[in-house]
């Protein structure tokens, strides 16, 4: 069992500044609430509990405004600042003390999920005992992401590239990954690559070398969404105020999900009510207040 997940929600988001000059890009909203509420529920969706948030420096304190310890969803945030990015396994160097003996989630500050089954899809992700397992996604632009070929039988992954300039296959590797506790010692062995950073798909390589790599699939029925430009982050936010608005249900509301989980109580909900103030988000909380009782 999974037990421990850390955010990487470093990184300047030079590609949409003048609106990260002063705000951390996964601070940003995508339509009605902020940017890193979507990949924590993710987490707090596969069970995680303890978590790590690993920040740019200097931001700490934007953070902690909005999150501060995570007593108030049940959950456990602890926080990391980073001088600048070294490549997504820096993670797990820099949260080594965290990690500890467990095993480990990562999760993108910037990556949306979204789909019928994933609540299921992640449970079995957060199973891992060893290995390390991906989650992949089939995109039109296979390009710009990491990708895995994959073995049509076996659903077995045969080669992993990062960014392809040549088709090798459609499979993005999302950025959600499951490790066992080796993967800090695989990382601090890493060497940087030719753009001077360490890169996630070395480190799934050195899985995949000795078998030790699965994936799980997002069918198509689920959605994995791009936040890395204005325009995408603009495209998020439509999909998520058409299917909040059709259905009256939010996605990645924080405390549903705790409740749902049994990790908090209706009283620790409003709570929270009182924390974000009058807005249209405390109205959706009382009405699952509500509901549950
Ligand atoms: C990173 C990873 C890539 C992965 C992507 C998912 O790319 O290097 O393998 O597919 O995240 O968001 P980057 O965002 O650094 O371009």
């Amino acid at each position: 069992m999974i037990k421990k997940g850390i955010i990487l929600a470093g990184g300047k988001g030079t590609r949409m500044s003048p609106l990260t000059k002063a705000v951390n890009k996964q601070l940003l909203p995508i339509y009605d609430k902020p940017l890193i509420f979507y990949p924590l529920s993710i987490l707090m969706l596969s069970k995680i509990k303890d978590i790590l948030i690993i920040v740019n420096k200097g931001q700490l304190d934007q953070y902690k405004k909005l999150l501060p310890n995570g007593e108030n969803l049940g959950i456990k945030i602890t926080y990391k600042e980073q001088d600048h990015p070294r490549g997504l396994p820096d993670a797990f160097i820099l949260g080594e003390k965290f990690i500890g003996s467990d095993n480990v989630s990562l999760i993108l500050g910037d990556n949306f999920f979204y789909g019928q089954s994933l609540s299921d899809t992640l449970k079995r992700c957060a199973d891992l005992k060893n290995g390390a397992k991906v989650l992949l996604y089939k995109v039109n632009n296979p390009e710009l992401f990491g990708v895995a070929k994959i073995d049509r039988k076996s659903k077995k992954i045969k080669a992993l590239k990062e960014k392809p300039k040549k088709f090798i296959s459609n499979q993005a590797v999302t950025g959600l990954y499951f490790f066992d506790n080796k993967v800090i010692k695989y990382a601090k062995n890493l060497k940087p690559s030719k753009r001077k950073e360490l890169e996630i798909i070395d480190l799934l390589n050195k899985y995949k070398i000795k078998k030790k790599l699965s994936a799980e699939f997002l069918g198509r029925g689920g959605a994995w969404l791009d936040t890395g430009s204005i325009e995408d982050y603009y495209k998020t936010s439509a999909f998520v105020q058409a299917i909040e608005n059709r259905q009256g249900l939010k996605i990645a509301c924080l405390e549903e999900i705790a409740l749902l989980n049994k990790w908090i109580s209706k009283s620790q909900i409003m709570k929270q009510v009182k924390f974000y103030g009058n807005c249209e988000y405390s109205n959706y909380l009382k009405k699952i207040i509500k509901k549950s009782a």
